[in-house]
């Protein structure tokens, strides 16, 4: 890695030219304000957006410190505001209502649509009205589990306008996953699709969301409404959809002799979108909010296993989702936006939805994947809509790759001048190529880290002020004060490697986990009290570059994904064979890291290709396709300690077919050791 330290891009001029931020000194100057006098900072900014009343006292009260007492954060409390209304009312009222909030690109590409901000705004309130009419207050937390669609950004605005809190589930995940999710967070109204296609496959969301409901009820939460958009009967279905059909009549089953798609329906709960919304009123006053007052809750995977719902609320997420989007990708108006992350994930919440809309962008919705139906679909799309600015992540990136230039040679990518990534370190080489073939030398690559914890940018280049180093996210973002840390608390000053915290809050953090403070308290602020740990190592170079080098904790980053150990061994743990299992990343060439899963069986159990479909089926099942492991090894035993602790350490070495397995002495068997390294599965 140590060569990759030298190797400097300077923000390209053109960017620089009319850039938020121009320099360096222009940076170190915002970023010293923001750490010093971090309430005259974001009041500043607070002043672009609408407060129906100001903030009456303390800008910010905060105690990061747990010796001290319960950690808390607020910023702007007694304000009151309503982010919907600063994403849509606000830019209407300035007579920007005609212009374009997203086009909207389908999986088929011809399927396409655009909608403009005052048609969002009126969607927004006929589902805002339909949802107030239907008991939903504010404070109410109402599920959505939808394919990327227009309506999915209607629906987390409308709930946003209501003053009720959004838990949105990715559409990639199972049945078991939305009951969770649900269950924890008292979800007792969902919106759903009934599916959608994902390239040649479908996804039977309402299938889906139909099981998670009764395992809702089967635990005592009774979900008292279902809304579902009619999605399959507007889009175009794959080709392969009409040889299944001629060839294999078994495959019918979701779909009539029309190729009408067909749902189960549940009158006393299924409601149709259409149908909801079609009678109900464009008009639908704001309900104004506290600025401390919850606007989401998204599940991260924790270590335990159990998912934390990250609780963000208005006033600060809102400052800092828009303040991010402007800097971090230069905004202006005039630019044309892609990301193209889901809006299941964090980084849609912030980079589809709310940082674009609160600056007033027009940005592309794109439901389908970056290889269908041909691998230059990304950079079709940026041609078709002169797309300025990019946002991706590193596994996308190192797919197309693959595919080598020319299918991205084939398009006029001219119009690029920000690349974006995020989700998992990008390596240099993935850096490179994006910068070189994607943005042909000329656009600025800002990787950018953070988390769903931290609700925006933490550390990030600015694509006009910061000259980059391939792999290293750079700076902190204003108002992150970053510090690294040695295992007994100390700080690392200069050059060195260390556990990556923040020192003092930020607008756009977590405030807490939903309905449990206390892990919230233990998970980010025990281990170093006084500082935010963010579960990541960093590194700093001479030059003072920030490197982040990943998690660790018992966490993996599956394409972006954060999974945790303990949840797919607990998926594992249930097929019937299985007595006891290890899950330990490996380095994977494109999705990052992969599962590579040690399984000790039952007595009389056998290994079987049968079983091993078995397991990966039932982590598909328990938690997403996403998280399907890669390789499957049968463990006659497993190295533990004498206390039992599983050393993680050595299997991750096994994983990789590297002998150097440091001190094993203290294990209670070490001669496993040597069998699990001779049996590792070759290449899967
Ligand atoms: C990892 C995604 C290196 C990191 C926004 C973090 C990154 C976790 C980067 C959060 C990056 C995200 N460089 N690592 N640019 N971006 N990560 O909550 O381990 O899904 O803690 O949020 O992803 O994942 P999450």
């Amino acid at each position: 890695m140590a060569s990759c330290d030298d190797q400097v891009f300077n923000p390209p001029e053109n960017v620089s030219k009319k850039a938020h931020c121009s320099s360096m000194e222009q940076y170190k100057e915002m970023h010293a304000r923001s750490i010093k006098y971090p309430e005259a900072f974001w009041g500043d900014i607070a002043k672009e957006f609408y407060f129906d009343q100001p903030v009456p006292g303390k800008f910010l009260d905060y105690n990061f410190d747990v010796s001290k007492g319960p950690v808390y954060v607020k910023w702007l409390e007694g304000g009151r505001t309503n982010i919907c209304y600063n994403c849509l009312d606000k830019h209407v009222l300035a007579g920007k209502g005609d212009q374009i909030a997203f086009y909207w690109e389908g999986n088929d590409p011809a399927d396409t649509d655009s909608v403009t901000f005052s048609e969002l705004l009126s969607d927004v309130c006929r589902v805002g009205n339909y949802l107030q009419s239907h008991g939903v207050n504010k404070g109410d937390t109402v599920a959505i589990y939808m394919p990327m669609i227009k309506e999915l950004v209607v629906a987390m605005l409308a709930v946003a306008r209501i003053g009720a809190v959004h838990n949105i589930v990715f559409g990639g995940y199972s049945s078991d996953s939305l009951a969770e999710r649900m269950l924890d967070s008292s979800a007792s109204v969902l919106i759903c699709a009934d599916g959608v296609w994902r390239a040649n496959k479908l996804v039977h969301l309402k299938e889906i969301a139909d099981e998670a409901l009764s395992l809702c009820r089967q635990r005592g939460l009774d979900v008292r409404l279902s809304l579902v958009v009619q999605h399959m009967a507007r889009v175009t279905h794959p080709p392969s959809l009409h040889d299944a059909i001629n060839g294999h009549p078994a495959k019918k089953t979701h779909f009539d002799d029309k190729l009408n798609y067909k749902v189960s329906w549940n009158s006393s709960v299924d409601v149709w979108w259409e149908e909801a919304v079609s009678s109900a009123s464009d008009q639908c006053p704001v309900v104004w909010v506290d600025a401390e007052d919850p606007l989401f809750i998204l599940y991260t995977s924790g270590s335990t296993g159990k998912p934390k719902g990250v609780l963000h609320t208005v006033g600060g997420y809102m400052l800092y989702s828009a303040t991010t989007f402007k800097y971090s990708f230069d905004y202006h108006p005039g630019d044309v936006y892609f990301c193209t992350a889901d809006i299941g994930w964090i980084t849609g919440h912030s980079y589809v939805t709310y940082g674009p809309l609160l600056n007033g962008a027009t940005s592309v919705l794109f439901e389908g994947v970056p290889t269908y139906p041909h691998t230059g679909r990304f950079w079709e799309i940026i041609q078709k809509y002169k797309v300025s600015k990019f946002y991706t992540a590193p596994t996308a990136i190192r797919t197309l790759m693959k595919f080598g230039d020319d299918p991205v040679k084939k398009y006029d990518l001219s119009s690029l001048t920000v690349l974006g990534t995020v989700g998992e370190p990008i390596n240099p080489e993935a850096w490179l190529w994006y910068h070189r073939v994607v943005g042909g030398g000329n656009a600025a690559v800002v990787d950018t880290f953070w988390q769903t914890e931290t609700g925006g940018h933490v550390i990030t280049p600015l694509p006009g002020a910061t000259p980059t180093k391939p792999g290293s996210a750079c700076f902190p973002f204003f108002g992150i004060s970053v510090c690294l840390l040695d295992e007994s608390g100390e700080e690392v000053l200069g050059e060195g490697e260390g556990y990556l915290v923040f020192r003092q809050p930020w607008p756009g953090m977590m405030r807490t986990i939903y309905k449990n403070h206390q892990r919230f308290q233990t998970t980010y602020f025990q281990k170093f009290p006084g500082y935010y740990c963010t579960g990541d190592g960093a590194r700093r170079d001479k030059d003072g570059y920030i490197w982040v080098t990943g998690r660790i904790d018992d966490m993996l980053n599956v394409s972006g994904h954060l999974l945790s150990t303990a949840q797919v061994e607990s998926a594992l743990l249930e097929v019937e064979q299985v007595a006891e299992a290890a899950v330990v990343a490996r380095p994977h060439p494109v999705k990052g890291e992969c599962l590579h899963c040690f399984v000790t069986l039952k007595e009389g159990g056998k290994f079987t290709d049968a079983l091993v479909t078995d397991m990966k089926n039932k982590v598909r099942g328990k938690i997403g396709p996403f998280a399907q492991p890669d390789y499957l090894q049968l463990a006659p035993g497993l190295p533990k300690t004498r206390s039992g602790k599983i050393m993680r350490r050595v299997l991750r070495k096994i994983a990789v077919g590297d002998r150097d397995f440091g001190d094993i002495s203290t294990l209670a068997d070490p001669s496993v050791v040597e069998i699990l390294f001779q049996h590792r599965p070759a290449n899967a």
